[in-house]
């Protein structure tokens, strides 16, 4: 693997959940494979006070964790730890910046990556500080976690002041999703083979649908979850980029512009949802209490920072179509919510039926349609759902699978998504990270859900946590004809 060039990661937001749980571990690995060399360096910013040898010891109980044992050894941990160093912070606080600027100082040659993964109300002010203190550099980057404002106006205001100091070309907006590697799969499945390519449309596609399901609640994130919900968490950001995967043009290149161009366009011609629509085509919900693996769960209302009449949705259904030749009248079906029964991502994408069916005098089910199912977690696979005569003397078909298990077919070690994106950042290579324009065009479809919700005082609809949501989401998809992946 390539050595990454020299580079000072500076991780606001160092002793946060993201930050121990994903950051640190992503980079203890590169370290591990070689790719970071012996002057980069990591940087730790935030606002405790804490010796370096104390942060040390935190991030060293957190990697043990998150590691597998067989990647963690002490002489590694050592080798890793004596380049990570900490420095205490207030974001808010300009002299402080100083102390940060005095740890740079001489390294102006370095890439200077700094990654806010702190309140998105702090961006603002962490940018000003740094541009004050001069820890701005030619070769400085900034990385932008979600969420990037909770609604439009919100986004354009930090994408505003982000972007009076740092061009375009040195914004790195997050979207941990892309940085997956079944997401990159995805893009190979399109666009490095030419099998689907002409299937890949209306007339051929019926419906596609995208589910991203997990069993976990908000996991003490109680008081941030509140004023996100899953719409804002989830859809706004991960769904929206994998719908844009799957229905962008080919881009002439893998350049990032190309491919963000491509992206953008799928999103302006998302259909708004205004209106009666958003009754019609969305769904919110709200996990009430029940059992996930067996095991009892409270209900969302009983969560640690939440209203006790909180009407934050954790659950989200919706219809997406995109007014495009290619896709006008395929409809995109999206649902995303905590604590359901499964955690799974998939993509199920339903061709048409056979026009006419022979197979119907023998008293076989020889309508059922293909389908090709690419699961992105937990066990990465592409199935390929075919009929096939079954033994015997009548015409009996049987939907088979034709199944590709991604994670056994390739042993290579596996990037974890944001050992990807980091060292993606590190070369300076923006093609998984969300452009400016890209970020307003999913807001403008996002927020006239929220305000229909807001507008109409329909009920929150509950579910059992443990199940797959709310019964209207499963109206939603029937009143269609369809029906979700698991309902088949
Ligand atoms: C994050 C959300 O962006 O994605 C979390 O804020 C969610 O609420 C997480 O749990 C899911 O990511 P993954 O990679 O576990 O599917």
């Amino acid at each position: 693997m390539q050595k990454l060039d020299t580079f000072d990661m500076v991780l606001f937001g160092g002793t946060g959940d993201l930050a121990l749980r994903k950051l640190v571990p992503a980079l203890y690995r590169r370290h591990v494979a070689g790719q970071m060399g012996a002057a980069s360096r990591v940087l730790a910013v935030a606002r405790t006070n804490l010796t370096r040898e104390e942060y040390l010891a935190q991030i060293e109980a957190t990697c043990r964790k998150h590691l597998a044992a067989e990647e963690f050894s002490d002489a590694r941990w050592r080798a890793f730890a004596a380049q990570v160093d900490y420095v205490q912070v207030d974001a808010t606080e300009a002299r402080d910046f100083k102390k940060l600027c005095a740890t740079l100082e001489g390294r102006d040659d370095a890439t200077r990556v700094l990654f806010l993964s702190t309140a998105p109300s702090l961006f603002t002010l962490t940018c000003d500080n740094l541009a004050a203190a001069g820890v701005v550099t030619p070769k400085s980057r900034v990385v932008l976690e979600k969420p990037l404002g909770h609604d439009r106006a919100s986004a354009d205001l930090i994408n505003r002041s982000v972007g009076a100091i740092f061009a375009e070309q040195q914004i790195y907006r997050i979207d941990h999703y892309l940085g997956k590697e079944t997401v990159q799969n995805l893009i190979a499945l399109r666009f490095g083979n030419t099998l689907f390519e002409p299937l890949w449309r209306r007339g051929r596609i019926r419906h596609v649908q995208i589910t991203i399901a997990e069993q976990l609640g908000v996991e003490g994130r109680g008081q941030f979850y509140e004023h996100t919900g899953a719409l804002r968490d989830m859809v706004q950001n991960h769904l929206l980029q994998l719908v844009c995967i799957l229905a962008m043009e080919p881009p002439t290149s893998s350049d990032p512009d190309a491919v963000r161009d491509e992206k953008l366009k799928v999103l302006r011609a998302l259909r708004p949802i205004v209106g009666r629509d958003v009754q019609n085509k969305t769904v919110r919900g709200q996990y009430r209490a029940g059992a996930v693996n067996g095991q009892p769960v409270p209900s969302y209302l009983d969560e640690a920072g939440v209203a006790a009449d909180s009407t934050t949705e954790t659950f989200v259904a919706l219809k997406a179509e995109i007014d495009t030749w290619r896709w006008a009248g395929v409809p995109f079906y999206l649902r995303t919510g905590k604590r359901l029964q499964e955690r799974l991502t998939e993509i199920v994408v339903t061709f048409e039926d056979v026009p006419h069916s022979i197979f119907e005098a023998a008293g076989s089910n020889g309508r059922t349609p293909n389908r090709l199912v690419i699961r992105l977690q937990p066990q990465e696979s592409i199935t390929l759902t075919i009929l096939a005569k079954m033994p015997g003397e009548t015409m009996r078909l049987k939907p088979v699978d034709l199944a590709l298990d991604l994670a056994g077919t390739f042993k290579e070690q596996r990037l974890d998504a944001y050992e990807r994106l980091l060292t993606d950042v590190v070369k300076g290579n923006l093609t998984l990270f969300m452009r400016r324009d890209e970020l307003d065009a999913a807001w403008r479809w996002i927020d006239p859900v929220r305000e229909g919700w807001a507008q109409h005082d329909e009920r929150i609809k509950s579910y059992v946590a443990g199940s797959w949501g709310p019964a209207a989401s499963s109206a939603l998809i029937s009143r269609d004809g369809f029906a979700w992946q698991d309902e088949t």
